[in-house]
Order: C-alpha cells, then structure tokens, then sequence
C-alpha cells in the first residue's frame, strides 16, 4: 500500500498529510534536498581520497525529505533522511550534520533500515556516538549537534521530528567539523580525534 491509496487530495491540499514512506524513506509528493560529494568539500578527513572520489563521481552522499509545516514553535517539523553507503578513504559517508538554530531544542531520530551512529556534540565539547538502527530512537537533546554516519552496506534511512521554528545552523560544522571522526579500522568502525579539528 502506498500513501495515495491510504490519502485523499483533499488531505494533502490541507496540509495533514505526513507524506513519507516509513519502509523505505520516500515521499510522493514533497521533493527532497540531495547533497553531493561536491558540495561536502573539506569536510572528510582524507582530501586526497576525496579528490580521487570526486574525478571518479560526484555521487549523492545522503537526501532528506521535510514535510514543510509552518516554522512556528507550535508545530513539528518532520521528515525523513536518507544516507548511502560508502566511505571517502577509511571514513564512512555521513550527512554534513548542523546544530539548531534555537540551540536550546531537541530532536527526536528513529531508525527504518540500515544501520550506523548519531554523533552528537555540543559547543562545550562533550561527545557522544549513539548506535542507530530499526527500531531504534535517538534522543538528540538540546544543545547538541548531530550527523548521522552510515556504517553499513544498505542506506541508513530515518524518520525525525524537531520543534518545527528550531533553525539549522550548518555553518559552524562546515567550518569547524566535529572533534571525533568515525573510521573503518579492520573492518570495525572505529573513532578518532579529528586531525582538522581546531579549538578556536
Ligand atoms: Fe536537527
């Protein structure tokens, strides 16, 4: 069964529509944002691997759908986020990840299929790696960072719900990374300092 057999037109028109597929992450009506390789330039710890995998491709590294409620402090915002597999050197393909704008909101993740980690950081510098697979909530709580980091061979596909007006802040993470980076070590996912990352 798929969302228009379950959805009038008039639903969708009405904005009560949550339209996503939770099996495999994908929306009929609402277009999602792509990010490729291209654009997630110094972010990955090995520049040269990135350059050797941006001749060969410029692939889309994750995509996210958001459902587009009103951005007020009433409201959810919700959607879903798509990230594939694959690594640029030993470092496993992950979403740019952002802290909120309103720093002081939380989110909520939940695993549909695939698996890997949501690192968590915050501008105090404490950092966490929660596991995150189907079935499986993460809390991100206020003040938090959070990239989800795809350690598996399928996409690593999840539902998220935040306080709809929180904001996304990329800007500091692009400019700055994280302090801890995940790693394919003897076929293990392994973390380690960040050799870019520098205090201010
Ligand atoms: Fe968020």
């Amino acid at each position: 069964m798929n969302n228009s057999d379950i959805f009038s037109k008039e639903m969708y028109e009405t904005g009560f529509v949550c339209d996503f597929n939770l099996q495999d992450g994908l929306s009929e009506k609402a277009i999602s944002t792509k990010r490729y390789l291209s654009q997630m330039k110094g972010m990955f710890s090995d520049e040269e691997a990135y350059e050797k995998a941006l001749k060969e491709e410029d692939s889309v590294i994750y995509e996210f759908y958001e459902m587009g409620f009103p951005e007020t402090d009433a409201h959810l915002g919700m959607g879903t986020s798509i990230t594939y597999p694959g690594k640029i050197g030993d470092e496993y393909y992950f979403t740019k990840g952002h802290f909120h704008t309103i720093l002081e909101t939380a989110e909520v993740y939940y695993g549909l299929s695939g698996e890997g980690y949501m690192l968590l950081e915050n501008p105090e510098g404490d950092w966490k790696f929660l596991p995150i697979r189907p079935g499986v909530a993460v809390y991100v709580p206020p003040r938090y960072a959070h990239r989800t980091i795809n350690t598996g061979s399928v996409p690593l596909i999840t539902f998220f719900t935040y306080r709809a007006d929180a904001g996304h802040d990329y800007g500091t993470i692009e400019t700055k990374g994280y302090r801890t980076i995940l790693v394919e070590e003897r076929g293990i996912p392994t973390f380690k300092a960040n050799p870019k990352w520098q205090e201010e």
